[in-house]
């Protein structure tokens, strides 16, 4: 074959593959094709589509009134000292104070969300109280020695004067575990105390 032959015959083919390129083309706008498609889309309406199944014309339903999440009832108690005082009668610590595991995890919890103002033996005396912030009461101190547990987690559900409510940042049960740490810091408090005083 003359190379003039072979040339024209490359140059058909090399037009050939750049036509049948363009032709045939994908669509990315279109799907490919799918093999057994029944599970792609599904049969029921989606959280956020109209439903015209609802006289408001909506999916989603919202809760029935008075429903709770699970493992999540209610307090029943305001932001007053009497329902402070109630919360000191009628809940009580579910966790054992001598569970070192549970008083370790209390420590680390007041490390954070207690002693900046609090301070680290609870004497009131956290970091923030040396740049202005009111002094909260020692731990130490005869009422709150005997203030019960019940009212210390409402103190830090709902907060009390300068002290907000921790109630967003520290799960239920954290609060109850590091009101360990609270009682366990009164203890050595007061031995301190007893022991100066000899
Ligand atoms: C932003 C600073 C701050 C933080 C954080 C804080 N407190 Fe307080 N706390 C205070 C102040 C201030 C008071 C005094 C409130 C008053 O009587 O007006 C107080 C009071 C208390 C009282 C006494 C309540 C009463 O009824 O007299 C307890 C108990 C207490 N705090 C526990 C805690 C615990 C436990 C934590 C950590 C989970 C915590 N606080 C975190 C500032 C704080």
């Amino acid at each position: 074959m003359k190379l003039r032959t072979l040339n024209s015959v490359l140059l058909v083919v090399l037009l050939m593959l750049v036509g049948l390129t363009w032709a045939l083309h994908r669509d990315p706008s279109r799907p490919g094709y799918q093999f057994i498609p029944e599970m792609v889309s599904s049969v029921p309406y989606d959280a956020y589509s109209a439903n015209p199944n609802f006289p408001d014309g909506k999916t989603l339903r919202t809760p029935v009134e008075g429903t709770i999440p699970r493992g999540l009832m209610p307090l029943h108690y305001g932001k007053t000292d009497a329902d402070a005082r109630r919360a000191g009668e009628e809940l009580k610590n579910p966790f054992p104070k001598d569970s070192l595991a549970l008083v370790d995890r209390g420590a680390r919890l007041y490390r954070t969300f207690c002693q900046p103002c609090h301070g680290e033996s609870g004497h009131g005396d956290g970091t923030v109280t040396k740049y202005g912030f009111p002094p909260p009461p020692s731990f130490t101190a005869p009422n709150l020695v005997a203030m019960k547990d019940g009212q210390i987690f409402h103190t830090i559900t709902y907060g009390k004067g300068n002290m907000p409510s921790l109630a967003s940042q520290i799960p239920r049960d954290d609060r109850w575990i590091i009101i360990l740490k609270v009682r366990s810091l009164q203890e050595l408090g007061m031995q301190q105390t007893t022991v100066s005083r000899k």
